[in-house]
């Protein structure tokens, strides 16, 4: 017998301006000497002056302390230096600002603030975990939902190999998503982390894992991207838009509970590999192998083409997997995301080892049909 177990914990508050709730959110918390966890690139940010005027809003001084060193993809050192930042400020609780890097450090540096002479390669999900230090995540993009995730994807020093360290107890406390935030991020990066979400949602709900639930959310994060995505993209400033990617970002990360399909696999290593923008990345595999699942298993996609608004549901397996493939086609390219591997510079002689790690990669087990290594490095060359 095999059980399924189902849970959404994670307390969040959504509005465009709620950022200043949290004053009182950290009160209630217990938290009074906060450390705040980003990148350098954010703290000049209009985002990050808003959250610098809340938490001091006479300009008094230290009553909250800052880590602002954490890479593009973090590592075990950004991990280490926040956890001496917050052990030096004698701080009482994490607040990670930005992108999924940031929130991902900001998580994980409570592990070792609970076992100071912990190196990361040694973490042990059996251990006793409970009573990390309160966590806030405030994300600034629309896309890897990291904020309401379990686990934090970090560089080891010793491996130099990305490591997942997965417990619920990294579980934010709070999150906020506040649309202003987000108000800032440039049309091309609103693209790209957006359709990170949507192909966050559209593989967790093919995923063949039984969880009703998640696929539920799923479909109806698809249903709020497929509307708010464009305007977002067009309009920075349209803060329903702004708030709708946010929410939808985080279902994406909820529904992938249920793991993920060949679509993130083909996709991480053209990140590692060739420097690909990981949302740009998806955006540019994702019609192919949807085009490669729907030949397996005919009408796969016939709910994803539904809740995208297509009147596919009396429709011929055939014919609403087509809809729906061409409309993600359309989506995307309305969105700039419809180019070839090699305009994102990405070679012939690239493809083997491309194929090797895709074939390694955690994500395609759960692909709705399985896939080899060889059709995964025919899917990279239709693609090239
Ligand atoms: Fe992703």
């Amino acid at each position: 017998m095999s059980y399924s177990s189902f849970s959404f914990p994670t307390p969040t508050l959504f509005g465009a301006g709620a950022t200043s709730e949290l004053p009182s959110r950290l009160k209630q918390l217990r938290v009074a000497r906060p450390l705040v966890v980003t990148d350098p690139g954010l703290v000049a940010t209009e985002a990050f002056k808003r959250l610098e005027k809340v938490l001091d809003p006479r300009g008094q001084g230290q009553t909250w302390f800052l880590f602002q060193g954490v890479h593009p993809n973090p590592t075990e050192a950004d991990v280490t230096e926040t956890a001496a930042a917050y052990r030096a400020g004698r701080c009482d609780g994490v607040i990670a600002i930005g992108g999924g890097s940031a929130l991902d450090v900001g998580k994980a540096a409570r592990l070792l603030l609970k076992r100071p002479e912990l190196k990361l390669a040694g973490y042990n999900y059996q251990d006793d975990w409970t009573g990390l230090a309160p966590f806030v995540a405030i994300p600034t993009t629309a896309g890897t939902g990291s904020e309401v995730g379990r686990s934090s994807v970090i560089t080891i020093a010793a491996t130099q190999r990305k490591a997942v360290l997965f417990h619920p107890e990294l579980l934010a406390r709070l999150v906020i998503l506040d649309a202003e935030l987000t108000r800032g991020l440039p049309p091309k990066l609103t693209a790209a982390t957006g359709l990170d979400a949507f192909t966050h949602c559209l593989e967790s709900f093919t995923s063949p894992v039984f969880h009703p639930l998640c696929d539920g959310i799923a479909l109806e994060g698809i249903h709020l991207m497929v509307e708010a995505l464009p305007r977002a993209y067009r309009d920075g400033h349209d803060l329903e838009a702004r708030g709708h990617m946010l929410v939808a970002a985080a279902m994406g990360a909820v529904a992938f509970q249920k793991d993920l399909g060949a679509t993130h696999s083909l996709a991480h290593p053209l990140s590692t590999v060739c420097g690909l923008h990981h949302g740009t990345a998806n955006a540019l595999c994702l019609p192919a192998v949807m085009r490669f699942n729907a030949q397996r298993k005919p009408g796969l996609y016939r709910r994803v083409g539904v809740a995208c608004g297509l009147d596919v549901l009396k429709a011929s397996a055939a014919e609403a997997d087509a809809r729906t493939i061409e409309f993600v086609e359309a989506f995307r390219a309305a969105l700039g995301l419809n180019q070839r591997l090699r305009e994102h510079g990405v070679k012939e002689t690239q493809l083997e080892t491309l194929a090797d790690q895709a074939i390694q990669d955690g994500c395609h087990p759960t692909n709705p049909v399985p896939v080899t290594r060889q059709e995964l490095l025919d899917l990279y060359r239709v693609l090239l």
